[in-house]
C-alpha cells in the first residue's frame, strides 16, 4: 500500500520532543513541519494545508487549545492531536469536545505515538473517499435544477441518467407539482439529442377537432382557414423529444391517432397525400391512475404499453420529509435573490411546520408558500409567522398521527382552504398550488359544494 503523501505540523516546545516526533513521522512517510510555538503554528496553518496538526496542549503565549480552534476554523478537514502533560482526562475530553480528533497522554513512547497518528490519518482518508464519492455521486445523478436528496429521488436521478441518451418512451407519473416536468425537460437537456427540439404539449388542451392538423401539420387549403402550410407537433420534434403532458386527460379518438403515430412514426399532414417519417422521442406525463383507467375501458390499454416502456414515479413531497427543508432554502435563495431581499434563514420551529404539513400542491405549492414569504417578510428571517395561517391552521387541524385517508387529509385541507377564500377558486386554487381545472376536478371527486 502506498502512502498518501499527508502533510503533518508539530507544534511542541520541548525542543527534544519537537525533534523526535519529527523523525517518526518523517520515517512513516509523510511530509512534516515544525514549530515550538503557537503564534508560529497560526501562521504555518494558514501558509500550507495540513492534513493533521499535533500540538501540545500547553504553550507559551497561544496555548494548543487556541491553535485547535483557529485549525478547524479555517479548515474544518484539518485533522488535530492534541498532547497533554497534565494527564487529567478533563483537559483531554475537552479538547475532543472542541473537534480534536484524538489526544496523548505524556509521557507516551513513540509505538503509542505511531499508532495514534495512524489511527488518525485513516479517518482523514476516509474522509477524503467520502467527499469523492460524495462528489461523484453528484456529479452522475444530479441534474442542476432537480432538488432532493431524499432515497426516492436518488433513485428518479439514477433513471434519468440511465434514459436520457436513448429513445425509449418514458412515462413520469406524481401528484400535481411534483416536477413532472421539470423531469421531462431534464431528460431531454442532458441527453444527447439536447440540441434537437423539445415539443411540450399539453394533451387536455388539444382541441378534439383540429386534433389532426395540431398533431401532424396541414397543407395550404386543406381546409377553410388553413392559409398557408403548418408544422404539427410531431414534425416540430424531429430528431428531438415531444412531451405529452396529462396524457391521462385525452379523449379515446386522440388515443387512437396517437398510437398509430408513436407506432408507425409516420406522419401525414391533412390534406396531404405524402407521409413523412419523424424521429421523435416520447416522453408521457400524467397524474391519473392510468392502470384505474384502462381497467375502466377509459384508456386503450395497447396506448398504456406502449408508453409505459420505463416509468419514473414522483413521490409525492409529504414522503420525503428530508427534502422539504432542501427545497425550502433553495427556493429562498432564488426568491430572495430575485426580489433584492436579505433573507438567508428559515427559523427551525417554521420548517419542522412545514415538513409535518401535507402538501397537496407538492413542490409548486412549496415554492408557492416561499416566494410569497419571502416577498412579505421584512426581518432577516422566514419564521412561522411567514406562513399562510390557513397554512399553520392545516396542520394544526390534521397532524401526521392522523389515521385519515389522504382523500381525506386532501379534501379536509381543500375545504378549508375554500372556507378561507370565502369560496373563491381562484384564490384557493392559487394557494393549493394547483390550476383551477385541476381544483374544479377535485372538488368533483371529492363531491366538494
Ligand atoms: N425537485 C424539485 N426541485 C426543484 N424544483 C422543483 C422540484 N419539483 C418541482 N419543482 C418546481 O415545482 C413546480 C412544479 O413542477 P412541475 O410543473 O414540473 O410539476 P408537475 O408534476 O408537472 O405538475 P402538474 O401535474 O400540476 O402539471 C415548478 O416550478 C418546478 O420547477
Ligand atoms: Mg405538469
Amino acid at each position: 500500500m502506498s502512502v498518501i503523501p499527508f502533510k503533518i505540523l508539530i507544534v511542541e516546545d520541548d525542543v527534544n520532543l519537537n525533534k523526535g516526533l519529527m523523525h517518526v513521522i518523517k520515517k512513516m512517510g509523510y511530509e512534516v513541519y515544525s514549530t515550538t510555538s503557537g503564534e508560529q503554528a497560526l501562521k504555518q496553518i494558514k501558509q500550507h494545508s495540513f492534513d493533521l496538526v499535533i500540538s501540545d496542549l500547553k504553550l507559551p503565549g497561544i496555548d494548543g487549545k487556541q491553535v485547535l480552534k483557529a485549525a478547524k476554523q479555517y479548515d474544518a478537514g484539518i485533522m488535530f492531536i492534541m498532547i497533554t502533560a497534565y494527564g487529567t482526562v478533563d483537559t483531554a475530553v475537552s479538547a475532543m469536545k472542541q473537534g480534536a480528533e484524538d489526544y496523548i497522554l505524556k509521557p507516551f513512547d513513540m509505538e503509542e505515538f505511531k499508532v495514534v497518528v495512524k489511527k488518525t490519518l485513516e479517518k482523514k482518508s476516509l474522509l477524503i473517499d467520502n467527499i469523492h464519492l460524495k462528489r461523484q455521486l453528484k456529479q452522475k445523478y444530479t441534474f442542476d435544477n432537480i432538488i432532493g436528496n431524499s432515497p426516492s429521488m436518488m433513485e428518479v436521478f439514477k433513471t434519468i441518467h440511465h434514459v436520457k441518451d436513448s429513445r425509449s418512451t418514458v412515462l413520469i407519473r406524481g401528484e400535481t407539482g411534483t416536477g413532472k416536468e421539470l423531469v421531462a425537460k431534464a431528460i431531454h437537456y442532458n441527453g444527447d439529442r439536447a440540441a434537437k427540439p423539445y415539443v411540450p404539449v399539453n394533451c387536455a388542451a388539444i382541441n378534439e377537432n383540429l386534433m389532426n392538423s395540431e398533431l401532424f401539420g396541414h397543407v395550404k387549403g386543406a381546409y377553410t382557414g388553413a392559409i398557408s402550410d403548418k408544422q404539427g407537433f410531431f414534425e416540430a420534434a424531429d430528431g428531438g423529444t415531444l412531451f405529452l403532458d396529462e396524457i391521462g386527460d385525452i379523449g379515446k379518438g386522440l388515443q387512437q391517432t396517437l398510437l398509430r403515430a408513436i407506432e408507425s412514426g409516420e406522419i401525414r399532414p391533412v390534406g396531404s397525400f405524402k407521409r413523412k417519417i419523424v424521429q421523435v422521442r416520447i416522453i408521457a406525463a400524467t397524474n391519473r391512475n392510468l392502470e384505474d383507467m384502462v381497467e375502466k375501458g377509459r384508456f386503450r390499454e395497447d396506448l398504456y404499453y406502449r408508453l409505459n416502456v420505463v416509468t419514473i414515479s414522483l413521490p409525492p413531497l409529504r414522503e420525503r420529509i428530508d427534502d422539504i427543508a432542501l427545497l425550502g432554502f433553495y427556493f429562498l435563495r432564488r426568491y430572495a435573490a430575485q426580489n433584492n431581499k436579505q433573507i438567508e434563514e428559515i427559523s427551525y420551529d417554521a420548517l419542522k411546520l412545514m415538513e409535518k404539513y401535507n402538501w397537496p400542491g407538492n413542490v409548486r405549492e412549496l415554492e408557492n408558500i416561499i416566494e410569497r414569504a419571502t416577498l412579505f417578510e421584512e426581518s432577516p428571517e422566514l419564521t412561522v409567522a411567514s406562513l399562510p395561517s390557513i397554512f399553520r391552521h392545516a396542520v394544526s387541524r390534521t397532524p401526521r398521527r392522523n389515521i385519515n385517508s389522504l382523500d381525506q387529509m386532501n379534501r379536509t385541507h381543500i375545504e378549508e382552504v375554500l372556507e378561507s377564500t370565502g369560496g373563491n377558486k381562484t384564490e384557493a386554487s392559487k394557494i393549493l398550488g394547483i390550476n383551477r381545472s385541476t381544483l374544479y376536478r377535485i372538488m368533483k371527486r371529492f363531491k366538494i359544494q
